[in-house]
């Protein structure tokens, strides 16, 4: 069963309170949601394996660790999950960005994909899927849909704020998917916005409405 991890590092929730506030403007949520992203990934990379070598130090020779060559591979769902990519990037540098656009078709109100483009050696890599909001969880189990059909067989998914309806949509149908939280809201509303929430991500992250 996937395990649902909710971050509760005070300099997290201190960021996200100002993310969620109507009067931070469009410059000001970026750059919060920048910082967030960058503190979630240094948890959500945690368990990457280490391998041993050797190092000269000034001193003499000692045995250290570094990373064992894990591939990461980022996936922001369109559009908002780009807002979190250069966060995670500033602390994993070499990893390779994906990207999936996905449209809710307006009669089934079922997502639909429109755009895929992800790197080549899909199955070699550990993937984190994004978006700053669990809503329904349609999105987000149809990019996990996606990305598993081309091969990706080890994933997480990392979000902002979550609706408790969403995280059981989404661990229902991708138990083996660890998802990560800053923030588990109350409800979903009528419109499928999530309550108290942030609005909408999208919008605020690029100034549109
Ligand atoms: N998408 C958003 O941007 N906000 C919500 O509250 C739900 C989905």
């Amino acid at each position: 069963m996937a395990k649902v991890h909710v971050f509760d590092h005070p300099l997290i929730q201190h960021k996200l309170t100002h993310i969620r506030d109507i009067n931070t403007g469009t410059k000001e949520f970026r750059e919060l949601v920048d910082e967030v992203a960058t503190l979630m990934a240094y948890e959500i990379t945690r368990d990457l394996p280490l391998q041993e070598v050797e190092v000269e130090t000034p001193v003499q020779t000692a045995k250290s660790n570094v990373l064992a060559g894990k591939k990461i591979g980022i996936v922001p769902i369109l559009r908002a999950g780009i807002g979190m990519v250069e966060g995670i990037l500033n602390l994993i540098p070499a990893a390779k960005v994906g990207h999936i656009g996905l449209f809710r078709d307006p009669e089934t109100l079922q997502p639909h994909e429109y755009f895929v483009k992800l790197p080549s050696d899909v199955s070699e890599r550990e993937f984190i899927v994004v978006d700053p909001m669990l809503a329904t969880g349609g999105t987000a189990v149809e990019a996990v849909n996606s990305l598993k059909k081309r091969g990706a067989t080890n994933i997480k998914f990392m979000c902002l704020i979550a609706a408790p309806e969403g995280v059981k949509v989404f661990t229902d149908a991708h138990p083996d998917v660890d998802v990560f939280i800053a923030a588990m809201d109350e409800k979903l509303n009528d419109h499928g916005y999530i309550v108290p929430g942030l609005g909408d991500a999208g919008d605020r992250l690029f100034g549109t409405k």
